[in-house]
């Protein structure tokens, strides 16, 4: 794989199930699967295979039926976990496993009462159990982000000489900052003496809103995975939102140089199709896939993408998977967008006063009305057409 390839990891049905109310049947679940595929996402996480037998039967069914796409079970830094993990990726074509530990003081201190030479005892004897069943291994340091510099480097670097391909730096409760956290990354890349040997992935939380910005802080000072998910769905206040990561790395490809493999035309539908199993839907001007991402309500924004979509609009809807950007006729509107939205609607005026008339009416119509739909401007004209006979 290039060194300039993201890759693009996706934990909907995992983490982003974590999300209270969100909970997917497994029928769902092989039904986004099979969209995220469509999507070429690169690993799917597919569940949580100790967590209960119906996510167990998940990843099972996704590992059967996926095959464009990594499948891969989250487990515990436990033997248990890892087994259970391994069993349900029987099918898969290509499987990976996911183990954990955490490694931030609180965590060692309150949750596990572990010390630190535990932890890492614990994190190399997990690593070590997974390579016994693939070769993929997956080792995350949970609560990075509020964890001692010093003491990941020693603990990634065990796990990387016990065998781990893919080293994952959490931000599981969203503390990090964008300057501090790709800080974060470089001093790894630089000072763990095996680094070169594992690909560097983050997987960032959005309790401060700052799950994307980490993420890109991070792609631009060397990750090359990024964890995310579909609508930003996931544990609290989420996960990274995957349509936001793709769109930054191929928008700003300029600044980041970096590229991934994801088909973004099916970014819109999967969105959707995530929003209408969970119920949860997307607000209106969420990035990219909320319904005013790519909606022109003002006249003056009208007129100039009118002129040069460009002007107004860095990227393309059509390239996410919408129809086409647009137009959205209010009381900010022109009369450029009102004549464009018309011939659109195959109205056309004879004269000029005449189009003066209906745009005035129209003004008049917008202050009582958030939106004017095309059937308001067909009574609109008519009655304007009329009243002139
Ligand atoms: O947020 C987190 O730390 C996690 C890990 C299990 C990767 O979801
Ligand atoms: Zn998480």
């Amino acid at each position: 794989m290039s060194e300039n390839q993201v890759i693009i990891f996706d934990t909907t049905l995992r983490d982003g199930e974590q999300s209270p109310g969100a909970s997917m049947t497994r029928e769902e679940k092989l039904r986004i699967a099979r969209a995220l595929e469509k999507m070429r996402v690169d690993v799917i996480e597919a569940g949580f295979a100790m967590a209960s037998p119906g996510d167990f039967e998940s990843v099972k069914s996704i590992a059967g039926h996926i095959k464009d796409s990594v499948i891969c079970s989250l487990a515990r830094a436990l033997d248990a976990d890892i087994d259970r993990a391994a069993e349900a990726l029987k099918p898969a074509n290509s499987a990976r496993i996911h183990t954990f530990i955490a490694t931030s003081p609180i965590h060692m201190q309150y949750k596990l009462r572990m010390t630190p030479e535990q932890v890492i005892d614990q994190a190399v004897h997990a690593v070590k159990r997974v390579r016994n069943h693939v070769e993929d291994v997956e080792f995350s340091c949970e609560d990075a982000g509020r964890s001692e510099l010093d003491f990941l480097c020693r603990i990634i670097e065990a796990a990387i000489n016990a065998g781990a391909k893919t080293i994952n730096i959490p931000d599981t409760v969203g503390y990090a900052i964008p300057h501090q956290f790709s800080e974060t990354i470089s001093q790894l890349l630089n000072r763990i003496p095996n680094a070169d040997k594992a690909v560097f992935s983050v997987h960032c939380h959005n309790d401060l809103g700052l799950a994307v910005a980490n993420s890109i802080a991070a792609v631009a000072n060397g990750a090359r995975q990024v964890e995310c998910t579909i609508n930003g769905l996931g544990e609290r206040a989420g996960n990274a939102s995957l349509e936001e990561i793709v769109m930054a790395i191929k928008t700003r490809h300029d600044l980041l140089n970096v590229d991934t493999k994801v088909d973004t035309t099916q970014i819109v539908p999967t969105s959707r199709l995530v929003s209408s199993i969970t119920g949860f839907s997307v607000q209106p001007n969420k990035a990219i896939v909320g319904a005013n991402a790519f909606a022109h309500e003002a006249g003056i924004h009208q007129d100039g993408v009118l002129k040069h979509r460009e002007t107004y609009e860095i990227m393309r809807a059509e390239d996410v998977g919408w129809n086409a950007n647009k137009m959205v006729l209010g009381k900010h509107s022109g009369r450029n967008a009102f004549r464009a939205r018309l011939v659109e609607l195959g109205i056309e005026f004879e004269s000029d006063a005449e189009l003066a008339v209906a745009f005035g009416k129209f003004k008049e119509l917008a202050d009582k009305k958030h939106e004017i739909y095309d059937e308001d401007l067909q009574a609109l004209v008519s009655d304007t057409q009329h009243s002139e006979l």
